[in-house]
């Protein structure tokens, strides 16, 4: 499920892009851009001093779990751990559809597959005509809200299961980002081999310290995004308050409210893709609006930035998503007018002449990604008219 493996890095691509990211504006004139902030690639924000997701420089004795940090922060932690990200990787035993499904099986003209449960293990197996390989199951990766892959090993290296279980087919289908062509062997049948590299990003967007102090080592990870993947490594900041130190306390720990706009959308998109990231790796067409930080910082509504549209505006990241469109409506008239009122300095956006409530069904819309089997929700905030091609 990863669409990073290869680099096409374009120069001019780049360049074109971050013109019309500085012309995404209603006003027209040009601003110098050494002056605004603009969103970064997550490969320049993880090299910057201070914590920043996914950055791996965090020394292993300072992860203390989120049971420490429950202890203190109990609101946060328990609507948290309702939370798809708290669960985007457990081991097999851990795993709801693992452990509710029974076996799984999934057949091709040339390979049949099997995952088992037995005992304490979970195994999975490929077969063809001839011969069989089975490898026990080591991650399930995804709660499986749209899809669940599994990770296991072989001679020393990490691979992808070249299938997935889709919740909304209720069974296992291909991996996305896996050919459909069938596989030449058993082996690649069975899945794909992370490089190294590929490995390390793979857990480190779906666990928590498993590279530390700048070592992956992924038999001392902790299982999901917990606090500390975001929050940074909280020894310092339990022992502060602990002793009452409440200053010295806060300052040893990230609160990203305090962030720019900008900063604030490229924090989440150290998971998420910021807009740099996928103008990096050359991303077209609809597999990009998986990358809620691209498709956003897109809109007309995003100009260069405004802290009424980040992440946070509309997502509480320590509670489950809110599935209540009408919900958004506010977030969406922070800015803009109902038809009929007039424009106020905080309300320059127009009103909208066709609808007054629910507006992200008519201008986020739904969109389907090919081998997802679960539509995603476009972030590139937009006059949706039927038959229009999906806009870059
Ligand atoms: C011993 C109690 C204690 C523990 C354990 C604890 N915190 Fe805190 N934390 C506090 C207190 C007290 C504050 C300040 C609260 C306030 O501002 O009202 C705070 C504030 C914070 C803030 C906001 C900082 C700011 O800028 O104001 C964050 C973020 C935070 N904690 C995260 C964590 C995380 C993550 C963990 C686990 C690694 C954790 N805390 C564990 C007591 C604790
Ligand atoms: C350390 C990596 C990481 C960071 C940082 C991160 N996310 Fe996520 N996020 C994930 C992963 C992985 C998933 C997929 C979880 C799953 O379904 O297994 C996810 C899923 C989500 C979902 C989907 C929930 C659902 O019901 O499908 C939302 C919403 C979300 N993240 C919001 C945010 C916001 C807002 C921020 C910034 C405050 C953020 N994330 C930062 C890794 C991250
Ligand atoms: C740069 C961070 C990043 C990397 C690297 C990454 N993921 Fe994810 N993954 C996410 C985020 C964020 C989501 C949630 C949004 C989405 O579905 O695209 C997600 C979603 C998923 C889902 C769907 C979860 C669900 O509940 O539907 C699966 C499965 C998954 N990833 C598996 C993997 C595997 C396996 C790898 C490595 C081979 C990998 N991911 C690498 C960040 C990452
Ligand atoms: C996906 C990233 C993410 C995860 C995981 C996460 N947080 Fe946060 N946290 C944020 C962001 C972003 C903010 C700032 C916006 C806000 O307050 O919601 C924040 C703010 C906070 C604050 C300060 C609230 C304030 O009023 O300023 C505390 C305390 C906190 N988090 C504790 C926790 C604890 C405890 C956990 C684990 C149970 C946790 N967080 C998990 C991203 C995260
Ligand atoms: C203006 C409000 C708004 C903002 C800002 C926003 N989102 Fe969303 N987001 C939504 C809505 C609405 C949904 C769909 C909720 C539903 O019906 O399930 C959604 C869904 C999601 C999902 C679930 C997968 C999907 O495609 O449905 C993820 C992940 C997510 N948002 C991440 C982010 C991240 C990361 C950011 C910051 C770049 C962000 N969102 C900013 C409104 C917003
Ligand atoms: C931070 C302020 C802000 C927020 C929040 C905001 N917008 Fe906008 N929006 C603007 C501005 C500024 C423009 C461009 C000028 C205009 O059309 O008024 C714009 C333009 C638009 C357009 C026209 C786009 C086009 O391509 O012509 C639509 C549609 C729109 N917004 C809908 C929404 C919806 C729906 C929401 C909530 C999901 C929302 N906006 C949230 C400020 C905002
Ligand atoms: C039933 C679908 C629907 C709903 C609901 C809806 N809109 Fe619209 N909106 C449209 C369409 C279609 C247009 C394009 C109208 C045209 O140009 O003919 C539009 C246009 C707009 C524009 C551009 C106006 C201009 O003069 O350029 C904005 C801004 C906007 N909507 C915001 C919103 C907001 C905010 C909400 C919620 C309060 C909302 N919309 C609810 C369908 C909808």
């Amino acid at each position: 499920m990863y669409f990073f493996g290869k680099r096409s890095f374009s120069a001019m691509f780049v360049v074109a892009a971050l013109a019309a990211y500085f012309f995404n504006s209603s006003e027209c004139v040009a601003q110098a851009p050494a002056v605004q902030p603009i969103p970064m690639a997550t490969e320049d924000r993880v090299q910057s001093q201070g914590w920043w997701p996914t950055k791996g420089s965090g020394p292993r004795e300072e992860f203390v779990g989120p049971a420490e940090c429950a202890k203190c922060h109990s609101t946060e932690a328990t609507s948290w751990a309702k939370t798809p990200m708290a669960h985007a990787s457990a081991e097999p035993k851990d795993s709801e559809i693992l452990r509710g499904q029974g076996d799984l099986t999934f057949h091709t003209a040339s390979f049949s597959y099997e995952i088992n449960q037995t005992g304490q293990e979970t195994v999975y197996s490929v077969s063809d005509a001839k011969n069989t390989i089975t490898q026990p199951l080591l991650w399930a990766f995804g709660l499986g809200h749209k899809g669940q892959t599994y990770i296991y090993q072989r001679n020393g290296a990490f691979y992808e299961s070249r299938l997935s279980f889709y919740k909304t087919l209720r069974r296992l289908d291909i991996t996305t980002g896996h050919l459909k062509e069938t596989p030449g062997d058993l082996d690649s049948a069975l899945g794909r081999r992370l490089g190294p590299e590929e490995a390390q990003r793979c857990f480190g967007c779906h666990t928590t310290a498993s590279t530390a102090n700048n070592h992956f080592n992924p038999d001392r990870l902790t299982p999901g995004v917990t606090c500390e993947a975001c929050h940074g490594p909280g020894a310092k900041h339990v022992t502060a308050m602990q002793a009452g130190k409440i200053e010295k306390g806060r300052q040893s720990v990230l609160n990203p409210r305090r962030l720019s706009a900008v900063a604030s959308v490229d924090f989440c998109g150290a998971c998420h893709r910021t807009w740099g990231d996928v103008i990096q790796a050359g991303i077209t067409g609809v597999a990009n609006v998986r990358f809620q930080p691209y498709r956003l910082e897109n809109s007309r509504c995003w100009g260069r930035g405004d802290a009424r549209l980040t992440c946070i505006a509309c997502h509480n990241p320590h509670a489950p998503l809110v599935s209540d469109t009408a919900a958004y409506d506010g977030k969406c008239l922070a800015c803009h007018r109902i038809a009929g009122a007039n424009a106020t300095r905080e309300k320059s956006g127009k009103p909208c002449p066709v609808g007054r409530e629910n507006c992200v069904t008519c201008h986020m819309p739904q969109i389907d990604m090919p081998s997802m089997h679960a539509p995603f929700t476009d972030h590139r905030i937009r006059i949706a008219r039927p038959g229009d091609p999906y806009p870059n």
